[in-house]
């Protein structure tokens, strides 16, 4: 593989089956250097040995996302490196289907935190980054990761909606502002099931019931950004729907 000239950072990475994973490793087979960033060291560790041990290079990079400093700190060691940023991607993001009145006010803020406010607190800092490399990046997206949530409320996801409804509305903000600067700002809606490691640990069952190809391929759903990341500027998509073909929607 030759040397990365330009590099990809993943806010969100946890097991190597699961969307995080997947989008750092479809990065590195694509040229660029990878930081890897998650909470959880052995996670993102595992992965950086997953990309060096194909010849690729990446970073790990410890930071959660619903704070700022740990983020600006991260942040900090991207731009210290020499290589510029051509691609920033928010994963992050946590599920707990609840009925409504079982909803605590501190899981709901937590939900929101993570998948709402973390988006907020990154797509900050991967900004102010991308606008100072402008002339240095061969060219430049951010692109969020949503969820069947982001278009509508289920029952039991009351607290999940609201925060991934926000992360869209959010998003549709930064790419009215920051598309006309060059930056294209996009938004992946996962409408459906995942088969990775989240579902299959926590929700066998409902995957199962679905048979064969009833959740989404992490592999396909990467490549899904990808797309978006290899638009020309003239043709640029801002929201892009995905979701198994027998998926009821
Ligand atoms: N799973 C589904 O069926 C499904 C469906 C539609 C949309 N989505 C969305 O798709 C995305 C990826 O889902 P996935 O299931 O494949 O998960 P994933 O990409 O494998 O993992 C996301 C990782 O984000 C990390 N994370 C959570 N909170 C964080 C924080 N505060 N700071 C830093 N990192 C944090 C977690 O790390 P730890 O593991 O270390 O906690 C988690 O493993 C999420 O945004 C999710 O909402 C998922």
């Amino acid at each position: 593989m030759s040397k990365p000239t330009s590099s990809a950072i993943i806010f969100g990475v946890g097991p190597r089956q699961g969307v995080g994973a997947e989008l750092c490793v479809q990065a590195s087979a694509r040229g660029l250097h990878v930081f890897v960033n998650g909470r959880t060291q052995e996670k993102i560790d595992a992965i950086v040995e997953t990309i060096e041990a194909a010849g690729g290079s990446a970073t790990a990079l410890l930071a959660d996302v619903t704070q700022p400093k740990q983020v600006e700190a991260a942040l900090a060691i991207v731009e210290a490196d020499a290589r510029p940023l051509e691609l920033a991607i928010y994963n992050a993001g946590n599920n707990r289907p609840e009925a409504f009145l079982d909803v605590t006010p501190e899981v709901f803020e937590d939900m929101w935190r993570v998948i709402c406010f973390g988006g907020f607190v990154t797509a900050q800092a991967m900004l102010r980054l991308m606008l100072k490399q402008q002339d240095a990046a061969p060219k430049q997206s951010l692109l969020f990761t949503g969820a069947s949530g982001s278009l509508r409320g289920k029952a039991g996801f009351s607290a999940f909606a609201a925060g991934k409804s926000a992360l869209r509305m959010m998003v549709q903000s930064i790419a009215r502002e920051y598309g006309k600067q060059g930056i294209h700002v996009g938004h992946v809606v996962i409408d459906g099931m995942i088969e990775g490691e989240k579902v299959r640990s926590q929700f066998a069952e409902y995957l199962d019931a679905k048979g064969a190809e009833g959740g989404l391929n992490i592999s396909a759903i990467a490549q899904a950004y990808f797309a978006m990341h290899d638009q020309h500027k003239t043709a640029w998509t801002q929201e892009l729907d995905i979701r198994p073909y027998k998926e009821d929607f």
